[in-house]
Order: structure tokens, then sequence, then C-alpha cells
């Protein structure tokens, strides 16, 4: 999720595209660069391996002059943070300049082919293949070239581009990531979102999926890849700056929640091919070395945690492989029973976490073999583990995981599919492969139902005390919906598998203390719905999260939250955003901070 900027006027491109950027960087912030076309005909690229300033101050040394330029601010999916890496990529001759948002699935394959054309590629990052695509195609119509590009193009993109042929020509095109065009008095910007055009214009125009803009002086067009014209929606957009860079929600949680079908789908985009195979481009780790595994061991803190936690459940159901999930800081004090045949997953949002690197180092050092499940490329622990599997779910800026916690579950759902194939466990599989593909869709109708959350949320903000229980996958969500609330509403919340609960924590239960039922769907269905019945009989509020039609616990919840049909996965990714909406508007019933919750910080990167 990286920020992009495009200007096409009579200003001073360069000063336009720095105070972009700089309103950008919270969308991503490990490179910032910006292409140039100057007066003088040629193009300059500057970009740097570091924050927006760093680029500002290479700049100042010669300021390009322009009138058409582009910027990006990076955060890495494909090729680790370098200034090589950095956007804009240009194509061989340096003539075409593009910015990219987005994945593209089939880079390699596009790459393979460019190269037997001749092409050369400096960076290892899937937007350089689309320069060098446009080149391909290239016969003195730009247009016409990127669209020949853009249908050869799998996955997802937000691009800007210009070409130096074409020093009046400014193009953007979008596929599952957002872009939009910023109508200004004789000037035109495409940007990844409206919070970089708010000081020129508050004359939006939206771009459609698989829409191609082109901007000259003279206007904005619109058309299908196809070339047919397609219809224009205009804004006018009044939000303030601060409300434009959280997508116009009131905080950034709430902004990160409903990004979560994206995440879901970023996560999966590119690794699931037609016969349900399962493919991670940068787990380097021999299959071989997989297929002699006899164990697997889970390790993270707080809610990467519990997302190991699921991982362990479908490894060993999913690939019959024995799986153990770990408090990170835990493993590391007891006697490291891992060696060469165990696999040592690091559970990671940002992949500096103090007590997850050190545990992943003693791994290394009994010779397991290590993988990350991280969102941030090139953080410590994606640098230092042996393969890796990248969430791709863009920064998250909320202290509390949220949509990087939904990308986890999918993550290691595909590495149990993987370990599963490897080892010839192909039960059920293709009904788990559609299980997978269906959640973003999904996990959408959920967050369609956050009007019916946040009355809930309103009924049971004025508890002081909440148990939450689940049985299966459920007790992982269960003790990560209590985390959530504890963590953004500062109420006391736990978590317990219902097989606990009469072993203590039941002694807490009276009517001033509810108890949120997690009814998954699983084996242990039957046994669940007797726990809420036994919370419900000592009289503690119940709300139950049950699938959608089910009616069994009708007359003994309190109330009852119907969620879509799927399988043990997905009705457990779909408790957990269910969950994250109902703590969030917990919370800002009772007027916390949410994205800053005290004490907490985003990253613990000390032990
Ligand atoms: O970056 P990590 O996933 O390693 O962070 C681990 C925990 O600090 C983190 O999951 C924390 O519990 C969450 N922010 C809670 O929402």
């Amino acid at each position: 999720m990286c920020g992009i900027i495009g200007y096409l006027g009579s200003r001073d491109a360069t000063s336009i595209l720095i105070d972009g950027l700089r309103r950008l960087e919270y969308r991503g912030y490990d490179s910032a660069g910006v292409a140039v076309l100057e007066r003088t005909g040629v193009q300059s690229v500057v970009k740097r391996a570091a924050r927006v300033e760093t680029l500002v101050e290479a700049l100042q040394e010669r300021m390009p002059e322009g009138r058409l330029g582009i910027g990006h601010t990076r955060w890495a999916t494909h090729g680790r943070p370098t200034q090589v890496n950095a956007h804009p990529h240009t194509d061989c001759r340096g003539r075409i300049s593009v910015v990219h948002n987005g994945i593209i699935e089939n880079f390699e394959e596009l790459r393979a082919e460019l190269r037997r054309a001749g092409h050369r590629f400096a960076s290892d990052t899937d937007t350089e293949v689309v320069p060098h695509l446009i080149e391909e195609y290239y016969r003195g119509d730009f247009l016409a070239a990127v669209r020949q590009a853009l249908a050869r193009i799998r996955g997802a993109y937000a691009l800007v581009m210009f070409c130096l042929d074409d020093p009046e020509l400014l193009v953007g095109a979008r596929l599952n990531a957002p872009l939009v065009v910023g109508l200004g008095e004789g000037e035109y910007f495409i940007a990844s979102d409206i919070a970089a055009l708010l000081p020129y214009t508050r004359k939006v125009l939206v771009l459609g999926e698989g829409e191609i803009a082109a901007v000259t002086p003279l206007g904005a067009s619109v058309t299908a890849l196809d070339g047919m014209p397609a219809p224009t929606r205009v804004l006018h957009v009044s939000w303030d700056t601060e409300q434009a860079e959280r997508g116009g929600h009131p905080h950034f949680m709430l902004k990160e929640i409903m990004e979560t079908p994206e995440a879901a789908a970023n996560a999966l985009r590119g690794r699931l091919d037609d016969q349900g195979r399962v493919h991670f481009a940068e787990l380097e780790l021999p299959d071989e070395r997989l297929q002699g595994l006899a164990e697997v061991r889970l390790l993270g803190m707080g809610t990467s945690r519990h997302a190991a936690m699921v991982g362990e459940q479908l490894i060993e159901a999913w690939a019959g492989l024995p799986a153990r999930a770990q408090d990170a800081s835990e493993f590391r004090y007891r006697p490291a029973l891992v060696g060469p045949d165990t696999l040592v997953v690091a559970v990671t949002q940002s992949g500096e976490t103090a007590d997850t690197i050190v545990a992943l180092r003693q791994a290394r050092q009994q010779e397991s073999a290590t993988v990350a499940v991280t969102n941030v490329v090139g953080s410590t622990i994606a640098r230092e583990a042996d393969g890796v599997i990248y969430l791709h779910s863009g920064p998250e800026i909320g202290v509390a995981s949220t949509k990087t916690l939904v990308a986890h579950l999918v993550s290691l759902g595909l590495l149990a599919l993987r370990l599963g194939e490897l080892r010839g466990v192909a039960d059920r599989r293709q009904g788990l492969v559609r299980e997978l593909r269906e959640l973003p869709a999904l996990i959408r109708q959920v967050l369609d139902d956050g009007p019916r959350l946040a009355e809930l949320a309103r009924r049971y903000a004025g508890y002081r005390n909440f148990l939450f229980v689940g049985r299966g996958l459920g007790h992982p969500v269960a003790l990560e919906g209590a985390l959530k609330l504890k963590e953004i509403s500062y109420l006391h919340a736990e978590g317990t598998s219902g097989g606990e609960l009469k072993h203590g924590p039941i002694a807490l239960l009276d009517r001033d203390t509810p108890v949120v039922a997690v009814c998954t769907e699983g084996p242990s269905w039957e046994k669940l719905l007797n726990n809420v019945h036994e919370v419900a009989v000592r009289g503690a509020p119940v709300l139950a999260l049950v699938p959608r039609g089910e009616r069994a616990l009708a007359d003994v919840a309190t109330d009852v939250l119907e969620l879509p049909r799927s399988g043990e996965l997905g009705s457990a990714v779909l408790a957990t955003v269910a969950l994250q909406l109902f703590a969030y508007h917990v919370a800002v019933g009772l007027g916390r901070d949410v994205d800053r919750p005290r004490n907490l910080a985003k990253s613990v990167t000390v032990e």
C-alpha cells in the first residue's frame, strides 16, 4: 500500500510532488522518489531508500524544473527497501516512468519473457515489468501501449506514468487499488488518495475498476481497458487533511478494519493456482527440507500469538504435522528442544518484536528451519529467517492489530495447505481452497453489518468485566476478542476455552459479567452450546456469534449476532472481524483514544 501522486499543469511539479508525498507518507515510508520531465526535455529521476525528508534533501541540491511529474512513497512488497527498488521505475531507454501501488501477480513470468526480448532490469520489484512492457508495445502512441501492457497484467494496481515523447500526457490506471484524479484550474493531479490533493482542489474524479485516465492540458478523459469511454464520477470533497488520511473514517483502526477484505485478498493473491496448489515466492526453503519436518513451532506475542494458535490447529488438521504455538518470550527461557527437523514460524506483523527476534535466533542456533510471516519487508525478522511469507497488507497505523491479523490467518492457512500438499494430504483440499477464496467477499458482509455491531457495542459498553469463550479455532478467536476489547477500551476482559470454563472462570459470572460466545462451526459445536446454557442459567448476559440461520441459541442468548456461513477457518476469521468492530465501537463509546491506547506501542522492540 504505497502513496502515489502525479502532476500536470503550469506550476513547478517538483514542489507539488514533494508536498503530495509528505501528505501520503502515512501510506508507506520505507523509500520515496520522483520523476520529473524537465523543461530541457530530459527526465530526472531521484529516489532514496529513506523517508520523504531525505528525498527532499537530495532534491534541494538540484530541484528538477518541469511541469509534469510523478512521485511515490513506498511500502515494500516485492524487493527489499533499497534505492534501486524505490519508485519511479523506468524502461530500458529511460523514457517511460511509472509509479505503482499494488501487486503484479504474474511479474515473474512477464519479466522472463521481457528478458528474452532483450530488456534489462535494474530492480527486484514486480513494478519494473510495467515500464518495460509498455516499452515493448510502444509504437509512438503511449496510451495505446499502456492499454496493451495492462491487458497482460494480473493482480492489483494503481499506476501513474508518463513518457518523454508525450510531454503533455499523464496517464493513471487502476484495478483493485484506489486512484483518484484531482481537477484543478488548468492543472491536474492523479493520486492514490484524496489526502494528497486537498490543498489544490476539492473536485475529484474517482476512477472505477479497470479504468484508465488520460490527462492532458485540455482535461481528463476516462476509458475502460478496451478504449471505450467510461462514465465519470466527479465528487466535491469536504474532508480536512486528517479525515482524508483516514479515508474519511474517524480513526485509522476503523479504516484498517474496513481494509480487511483487501488484506485477505492480498494475502491470497498469486498464491493459489488453478489446481489449488500453493506458491510462495519468497519462501526459500527447499521442498525436501519441508517434507522432512517432524514438527512445527509457531512463535509470536499478543495478537500474533493468537494467530500462531490458529496456525497450530490448521497445520495439525490440514497437514497432519504436530504443531505447537508458543509465547516467543517464554520459548527463549526454556530448553530449546527443537532441531533441524523443526520448522519454526515467527508470526509477527512488524517483524521487529524483540521477544520474537530473540526466539527466532535461538531456533536458528538449533539449526531449525525458520520462516517469518510478517507484513514488513526488510524487517529484522524477515531478514534473519530462512524464508518469508509477506502479508502484503500495507501499513497498519492503529496500535491494535486488525487487518494484519486476518492476513496472518489467511497466510497460515496457506502454509498449512502447502505443508499438507508436500506430505500428500489431499482430503478436503478443494473445499479449503474454496473457503479461502470466498473470504474477502464474506468479510465484506460482516463489515456491512457494522451498524448492528455498533448498536450491540452501545448496549454492552456499560459493563466492566467480560468473558470471551470459544472452542477449537474459536478459542484463539475468543482470546483475541478479549485482548482487542481490553487494549482499546481498558475494560477487563478474559478469554477461555469452553472446556476450561467449569474449571475456574465460571466463578466470575453474574448478571454484571457478560459472556461473548464465539460459536464457530467445528467438531465441538454441541459442547459449546452446552457452555452457553451453563453461563446463561447463572444469569450472565450472553452475546453469541453464530452461523447465519442458526436458531439453537435464539432463546438462550441475550443477543445473537449471525455471521455468514463458511468453513472452520472462515468462521474464525469472520468472528475475529466482528469482534474487532465490537471492541472498536465499545472503545469509541467510552471516549478512548482507539488509535493510540494508553501504555501501548505499535511495535514492542524491547524484551
Ligand atoms: O508486530 P508483532 O505482530 O510481532 O506484535 C506483537 C504484539 O505486540 C501485537 O500483536 C499486539 O499484541 C497488538 N498490537 C495488539 O493489537
